[in-house]
């Protein structure tokens, strides 16, 4: 389903004439390559369109630069890879998995003879587990640096430390809109700057204010009809966050091109992203008689350039990883660009004739926009990037070089985290559970859940949950419909066990309702994020199979005799994955957590339970002291905890006072589970002289019977 881009073969006239050679990076190429001829590292800006993707490793290779060894062109993208090596293919007149290749994540076109491979970095990262020095590569190319993914830094990290090692290895950092400095300073690199685009003049409309993301679709039909019949020629490039809106928005333009034939007349309507299949893909770059008006995510605002656009219209947005520190999740949501972000896509339009660029924002909003999209390092939990680093040898990720650390708590807590999921070893080093969990596109918690449901005849189920748990902002509140809101979402709930079973039965609704956009307003569900956990939930189910594949296929696994028998795996699945989240009831919707908190449990929840893991936690509120709520409840017990985390738990005895003439003394025993007192007893016993602790913790056993004083019921 979900196939990588294929990018077609533009041939107008303007592209069979340049056949490459021509493009405006050939004027700086003798600056990219002596530098490394001399063994230095390259940083090489120059504007999006330029030729740096195509024909850099082309260059590197022609010249001899990478003697017998191969170069590793580490694209940020799958749809970026395998345009590219298509691409460039072609203009060599070559097969494609010939001389040049590509390998992505569950699909790869390489052979022995393959000279230039384009790579996802995070196969990269897997080429490095390995072969941690990277033998067969002689020249690795790190591609649109400027977007600053966590594992494009990782890898330009570990690339300098291999460096070290091998000093026949040559790095080229290239961007569109990169600021240098530290990249250069970081490789010791030398910097070649093609200069900035020459754009034509392009008109910057700026809109009123910024419309609801569920109004999109109907301004930007607006927009898009407005510059229809404004009398310029020419295609139209849409930026909008996501594949749903991308959706959304194709259906109100046709329903517009119905009532208004007139205006969009001649126009063919495209989407482009990452999902489509490779015709579809294909149609957005063949010549085609109509204006074309494409809507892409930002693919198209670096990786990808697409001849004769002369109009963008920009939805200011983009789905972009966030992370909530206190729940420690990172998810997917959709977010204002940066002004970087919105110069790059505005660009898109002034490279061939004076554009028009919409922006459905206004000048207010746009001065607060950040000035750059921050690096992602900085954005999201660092718990997968501490499996990766360890599964290429990084014992010690704290003394790891980064090219941009993370702070040093949030790597302690991200280790800390790990060894509880069981995930690493007490020396640190990466558990068989670790490394599955590696494999899975899911942040630690989540991952360590599907890891234990996958010989539980349950993976489909618990894959849900995991996938939809990411993003607890599926089950919408609307300001001033908050109540309304949570009957329709009491209504998926199917078992007081766990409130996140109500997911199992959302995504059966939905999906017999074939995620209507009305059917999810009607039962307050957000829809864009409902679907992209629907999205995820199929590549986790295709990791698991890759991992395993004697695992029965998904669709056909067999089901668990009885229904409670089924829940009650679930709800052990999900408590591997939150061992650290357990909480027992204090009062009534109010629980003590394992950290020692007390916090009061969601009133959505329907659980009622004495012990529960809780699947989310944030704050209520933005101040610094506002109380931290816990949702989405699953109930569990001790006995499961102890075969899930037996390390959690610790007991402990303590000598309060000695009488030594009687020769006794006044003990107290207490068994914790992290923080959470489970049992405490205190009473006399004896104390002979030479009794000691050993000693005196045998005689102390028969006192639990009779003194014991439990503050927990172990139900
Ligand atoms: O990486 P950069 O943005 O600098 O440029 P590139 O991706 O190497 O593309 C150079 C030129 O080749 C662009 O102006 C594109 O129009 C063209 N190209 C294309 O027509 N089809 C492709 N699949 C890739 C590039
Ligand atoms: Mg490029």
């Amino acid at each position: 389903m979900v196939a990588g881009m294929r990018v077609p073969f533009l041939r107008n006239k303007m592209e069979e004439n340049m056949n490459g050679k021509e493009l405006p990076i050939w004027a700086v190429m003798p600056q990219v390559l002596a530098p490394l001829r001399e063994g230095r590292n390259v940083v090489v800006t120059s504007p999006t369109g330029s030729g740096k993707t195509t024909q850099v490793p082309q260059a590197i290779l022609d010249s001899g630069l990478a003697y017998d060894g191969m170069i590793f062109a580490v694209q940020s993208r799958r749809v970026a890879c395998r345009a590219a090596a298509v691409r460039v293919a072609e203009e060599r007149g070559a097969q494609l998995g010939r001389e040049i290749g590509y390998i992505v994540r569950y699909d790869r076109k390489t052979s022995e003879g393959t000279q230039i491979c384009f790579v996802t970095d995070g196969v990269l990262m897997r080429f490095l587990e390995k072969d941690p020095e990277l033998r067969k590569v002689s020249v690795v190319i790190l591609d649109e640096f400027h977007e600053r993914r966590m594992l494009s830094d990782a890898a330009l990290a570990l690339m300098r430390q291999v460096q070290k090692k091998r000093t026949n290895l040559r790095l080229v950092a290239m961007s569109a809109t990169l600021d240098t400095l530290a990249v250069q300073k970081f490789l010791d690199a030398a910097v070649v700057d093609s200069g900035g685009e020459k754009l034509f003049p392009i008109e910057i409309r700026q809109f009123g204010r910024r419309p609801l993301t569920r109004m999109l679709p109907e301004q930007i039909a607006t927009s898009v009809r407005n510059l229809c019949s404004s009398g310029k020629s020419g295609h139209i490039l849409v930026f909008l966050p996501g594949k749903a809106l991308i959706q959304d928005t194709r259906q109100m333009l046709t329903r517009r091109a119905e009532r208004f034939p007139k205006e969009f007349a001649n126009t063919v309507v495209l989407p482009l992203h990452a999902e489509l299949s490779e015709e579809e893909q294909d149609r957005v770059f063949k010549p085609t008689a109509e204006r074309k008006i494409i809507l892409a995510t930002n693919v198209a605002e670096t990786s990808l350039t697409i001849p004769g656009v002369t109009m963008v219209v920009d939805s200011g947005l983009e789905r972009r990883a966030r992370y909530s520190p206190h729940s420690s999740i990172t998810h997917l949501g959709i977010v204002p660009i940066s002004k970087a972000s919105a110069t790059q896509r505005t660009g898109r339009c002034g490279r061939e004739a004076p554009g028009i660029c919409v922006r459905l924002w206004s000048a207010s909003e746009h001065a607060r926009l950040e000035a750059l999209t921050p690096p992602e390092i900085r954005r999201t939990d660092v718990g997968g990037l501490v499996l990766s680093l360890k599964a290429v040898g990084v014992n010690e990720v704290g003394k790891f070089q980064f090219f941009e650390p993370p702070s040093e708590e949030r790597l302690a807590k991200a280790q800390e985290l790990l060894t509880r999921l069981g995930a690493l070893d007490q020396g640190g080093g990466l558990t068989k559970i670790g490394w599955k969990m590696l494999r899975l596109p899911l942040p630690p918690r989540q991952a360590r859940m599907v890891v234990e449901a996958r010989k539980s005849r349950c993976l489909k189920m618990v894959s849900t949950i995991a996938s939809c748990m990411l993003d607890p902002s599926i089950f919408a509140r609307p300001m001033g419909k908050r109540e309304w809101a949570q009957d329709q979402h009491r209504s998926f709930a199917i078992d007081d066990t766990s409130d996140c079973f109500s997911f199992l039965q959302l995504v059966r609704e939905a999906d017999h309702f074939k995620f209507s956009p009305e059917w999810c307003t009607r039962h307050a569900i957000n829809r864009s994020a409902l679907l992209e956990a629907w999205r995820l939930r199929w590549h986790v189910m295709r990791a698991v199979h890759r991992i395993d594949p004697m695992h029965v296929a998904p669709g056909r696994e067999p089901h668990l005799p009885s229904l409670r028998e089924q829940r009650a795996v679930i709800r052990r699945c999900i408590a591997a994955g939150l061992v650290d989240r357990v909480a027992r009831r204090v009062a009534p919707g109010r629980y003590e957590l394992c950290t020692g908190a007390v916090v009061d449990l969601d009133q959505g929840s329907v659980v009622d339970a004495e012990w529960i893991v809780a699947g989310d936690m944030r704050k209520v509120g933005t101040t610094k002291k506002a109380p931290v709520r816990i949702s989405l409840a699953t109930m569990v017990d001790l006995p499961m905890m102890e075969q899930l985390a037996p390390t959690l738990f610790r007991s402990s005895r303590e000598v309060i006072e000695r009488y030594p003439l009687t020769k006794t003394a006044r003990v107290r025993r207490e068994r914790r589970y992290l923080n959470l007192v489970l049992e405490q007893e205190e009473g006399l016993v004896a104390d002979g002289n030479a009794g000691g602790e050993s000693g005196l913790a045998k005689r102390l056993a028969p006192l639990s019977e009779a003194v014991a004083r439990l503050t927990g019921k172990t139900k």
